[in-house]
């Protein structure tokens, strides 16, 4: 994932103090710091994160999607509003992450309330995606019961047809949802289990920062 600039003509890296992550003051600033060095480190996927949220029962969930999208607003994904996840999210509008990388051994959590991202935003990511993945989230009625593989290649070979070499639309359930922090939480594996934590509060404009025991 290619970091969004967190505001224009921002320099990277203020705000991270680079001899001890726990003094940082901004906490997107480092996390943008974590992000290039993870994706620098891990193989596969270092945007794949933890996503939880809870049902209207208060009944936790969680799985593994991208993270496709970050800046001073949040954290954004995307996805089909009529999955699980999306019928827990119109029921329950918050949401938890966590990334984990194992060869850095580092994880960040955060949690916050969720929103859509605006139309537009969701038209220029779908529209980036690859043809067959446009068709593939056309086709899939993602999180309901399918008989079947072939049902599913069906209609896939269906929808190619119908749409040839022209637009691809986006479907309307099919879209972005960003998670505005309220809480941020930076952890780097220490010696002994003796671990660094740092958590970043959301008070107003402003973050406070706390040291956790590990
Ligand atoms: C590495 C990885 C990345 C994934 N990325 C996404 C994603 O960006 N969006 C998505 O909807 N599902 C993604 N998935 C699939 C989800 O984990 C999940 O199976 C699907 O979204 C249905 O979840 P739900 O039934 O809770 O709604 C990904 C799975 C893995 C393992």
């Amino acid at each position: 994932m290619a970091i969004e600039r967190l505001r224009d003509g921002e320099p990277a890296g203020a705000g991270v103090d680079a001899t001890d992550f726990t003094l940082s003051s901004d906490p997107f600033a480092l996390f943008a710091v974590w992000m290039a060095e993870a994706e620098r480190a891990e193989p596969e996927d270092a945007n794949a994160m933890a996503l939880a949220t809870a049902d209207a029962d208060g009944l936790p969930d969680v799985r593994v999607v991208l993270l496709k999208g970050f800046d001073r607003r949040g954290f954004v994904f995307y996805t089909n509003a009529q999955s699980t996840k999306g019928e827990q999210l119109a029921a329950n509008p918050q949401a938890a992450l966590v990334l984990h990388w194992k060869s850095l051994r580092r994880q960040i959590r955060a949690r916050g309330p969720v929103s859509p991202v605006t139309p537009e935003e969701a038209d220029a990511y779908f529209a980036s995606r690859h043809r067959d993945s446009r068709i593939g989230a056309i086709a899939s009625q993602q999180s309901r019961p399918l008989a079947d593989r072939p049902t599913l290649m069906a209609a896939v070979a269906e929808l190619s047809a119908q749409y040839e070499d022209g637009p691809v639309p986006r479907p309307e359930h099919w879209t972005g949802f960003r998670i505005d922090p309220v809480r941020i939480e930076f952890w780097q594996n220490g010696d002994y289990r003796l671990h660094d934590r740092v958590r970043f509060t959301r008070e107003g404009d402003d973050w406070s920062r706390s040291r956790l025991y590990p």
